[in-house]
């Protein structure tokens, strides 16, 4: 277990630099990340380079007994090159260009910013790469964030032209592919095609999805620049990285990942809690808690928690909390002060949650710039913030801290992401509202709700040794993932699938075949009929399962099932009255069900109730909302986050867990 901070020594003047070494020491810190946005103290005019400073500020960490992580500083370029190559600058989807002052101003396309990176990079690799102080690398800085994961610049226009060639081969296939007969479209030329920029009414909605997933491509080719030179010219023992941002969604992160030796990500829960609400909390429905039932500085605990396990999931792996939120932010809403006890509370929550590694951002507060609001473990003064007094107590907690985190993660249940599916629902959800994360979110929600750990997993992932594969809307699934589906519950595991399943291809046109497209056979059931419901319209369901009641909204489709599949669910009102509502089908040693509507909480729970027992899955009953359990080995962590105290039932007894606090229970009988 590993905890360090994120550092700035170019903040501050030289002479602080010895008595920050030795407080981050005194406060239990083992790592240090510094120089991610240094470029123009590293190499202040082309090809001419410093690494005079970087050098003495690590000699200062290490004989403080601080190992070193290096960012590539590639996420901050310098004036001189806007200024010299205003084409590396990114333009967005009106033709505008985005200018030099802030950070992540590059196109991933641009042949410049490419040699420009190449050159800094080894330049850096050259020097540190064998250097024992520096245990690895992160990868730039937040690949996408500030709006910048799409670029519409003539660099891209020209690569798009380029990536579609290798995608579809020949004009007539593209042409297919995207249905361009429609609203006359047709290419005859490659040179026709362009990014989606200001079409007027709409764009094909394919060609968009294609942008999209060729924005993503070049990000992670670009990023393969540097994973390639830092693997040529670093030791081996450095590792390399990047800190994804959770819930984000504009680039595909397990193709980003996949280079990668571990996933890191950048959690601020308070930051998280109004930038994240949204996207799993549908507007025009009451899943959203009116009234939070968590403490106000503790950000929402189960959005933290699916960061968490979706960067868990990149990898099926441990991964790292590259920043650590560890005071008030300055880019949320609101940017509550932050109170004793907070900044333990999520640390745990990171440990339970797998993460190995802890990085706190950041050292000081810094006195100017964009970030001059955003607190960090000391105050602006130099004196210590809340943060820092958590982490002495945390350095109390090591030793149990260090045994958590040694124990395997098991998740029983994964759902599976597809950032393809969430692009194509996003660019027609044809329903307002309708979003794919918060379709996930709703059986997400009712798992930790039960204290079940989850995996968030691409559809390429290993399903071996899940009991229970939920796949909320693989909307382009095709018959490739229906095999995997297949062999997956042949062996004895319970699939779900819900809404959408298999309705398009991958490059986005309808099947033309019943739906749900590739997964008929697999579920056994066909879809009859759909229907987008606009609110207050519900088609009342009917099962004797506890849950599994009121109304079906927002979405809803009538399943026909065939003689190998059952009801489990019927409509009982409206115009799908007497059809079935959930499937199940048995399949090899297994089992696969299909939802037919988008399930309010409360559904969503009685469906995964019946669904995990079925499993044989142990949960933990009457969890409050404001609780998270995770398991680990022999352990479960169970933490609160509201400013009550709270009584977890576990088989035989009950545990108090007092507020914003975290109790570690033996519980050998919840494996
Ligand atoms: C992000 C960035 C950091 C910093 C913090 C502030 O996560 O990676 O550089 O801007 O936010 O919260
Ligand atoms: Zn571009």
């Amino acid at each position: 277990m590993i905890l360090g901070v994120d550092y700035y020594p170019e903040h501050w003047p030289e002479e602080r630099w010895e008595t920050d070494a030795r407080m981050m020491k005194s406060a239990g810190l083992d790592v240090v990340r510094i120089a991610e946005f240094a470029w123009s103290k590293i190499e202040p005019n082309p090809d001419v380079y410093d690494f005079g400073w970087l050098d003495r500020s690590i000699q200062l960490l290490s004989e403080a007994g601080l190992q070193v992580i290096l960012g590539t500083p590639t996420a901050a370029p310098p004036a001189w090159l806007a200024r010299g190559h205003p084409d590396t600058l990114p333009v967005d989807e009106h033709g505008r260009r985005r200018e030099f002052g802030g950070r992540r101003h590059y196109c991933a396309n641009s042949i410049e910013m490419q040699e420009r990176t190449r050159r800094v990079v080894s330049a850096m690799a050259k020097h540190y790469g064998k250097r024992v102080e520096i245990i690895g690398w992160q990868i730039d800085n937040e690949f996408g964030g500030g709006r910048t994961a799409r670029c519409f610049c003539p660099n891209c226009e020209k690569q798009f032209r380029i990536w579609l060639k290798d995608h579809y081969g020949s004009l007539e296939a593209l042409n297919d592919a995207w249905g361009t007969v429609f609203w006359s479209q047709t290419y005859s030329d490659w040179i026709e095609i362009n990014p989606p920029r200001q079409a007027a009414e709409q764009p094909n909605p394919s060609q968009v999805l294609d942008y999209y997933r060729f924005s993503s491509d070049s990000w992670a080719a670009y990023q393969q620049i540097q994973v390639d030179l830092l693997r040529e010219l670093c030791d081996s023992r450095q590792f390399v990285t990047h800190n994804f941002m959770g819930l984000f969604h504009d680039l595909d992160y397990h193709k980003l990942a996949a280079p990668l030796d571990f996933a890191t990500w950048d959690s601020y829960p308070s930051g998280h809690l109004d930038r994240w609400r949204p996207l799993v909390y549908p507007p025009d429905s009451t899943l959203s808690p009116v009234e939070p039932a968590y403490a106000y500085d503790v950000g929402e605990p189960v959005i933290t928690q699916m960061g968490h396990d979706l960067t868990r999931g990149l990898k099926q792996a441990p991964f790292w909390v590259m920043e650590q939120q560890c005071g008030q932010i300055n880019w949320g809403a609101y940017n509550p002060g932050i109170r004793p006890g907070t900044v333990r509370l999520w640390s745990w929550h990171a440990v339970a949650s797998g993460a190995s590694g802890i990085v706190y951002f950041r050292w000081r507060a810094c006195l100017y710039a964009q970030e001059q609001y955003h607190s960090g473990l000391l105050h602006h003064d130099a004196s210590p913030d809340v943060g820092y007094e958590d982490l002495l107590l945390l350095s109390q907690e090591k030793t149990l801290l260090d045994e958590i985190s040694r124990q395997p993660f098991e998740s029983p249940v994964a759902l599976v992401l597809d950032y393809n599916d969430l692009w194509a629902i996003q660019i027609q959800p044809h329903r307002q509202n309708f979003g794919y994360l918060r379709h996930l979110f709703v059986f997400y929600q009712a798992l930790t709700r039960l204290g079940i750990n989850v995996d968030i997993v691409s559809p390429q992932a290993d399903f071996k040794g899940y009991k229970l594969l939920i796949s909320p809307t693989a909307l382009l699934g095709d018959s490739t993932l229906a095999t995997r589906f297949m062999e997956y519950s042949d062996q004895g595991g319970l699939l779900l699938l819900g809404v959408r399943s298999g309705f398009n291809t991958p490059s986005k046109i309808v099947v033309d075949q019943p739906l749900p497209g590739s997964f008929r056979d697999l579920a056994g059931v066909a879809i009859k009929s759909w229907h987008s419901l606009p609110p207050g319209i519900g088609y009342t369901l009917g099962s004797d399962l506890q849950g599994l009641s009121g109304q079906a909204t927002i979405w809803a489709e009538a399943l026909g099932p065939d003689n190998t599949a059952q009801t489990l669910v019927t409509y009982r009102s409206g115009p799908f009255s007497g059809m079935t509502a959930i499937s199940e089908r048995p399949l090899g040693w297994g089992r696969v069900y299909y939802c037919g509507f988008y399930p309010d909480n409360v559904q969503a729970l009685g469906l995964l109730r019946y669904l995990v027992n079925r499993a044989g899955i142990p949960t933990i009953p009457r969890l409050h909302e404001s609780t998270i359990a995770i398991r680990r080995g022999p352990y479960t962590i169970l933490l609160n986050f509201s400013d009550y105290p709270h009584i977890v039932e576990l088989p035989g007894r009950s545990v108090t867990v007092n507020p914003r606090d975290v109790q570690v229970v033996r519980s050998d009988f919840l494996r």
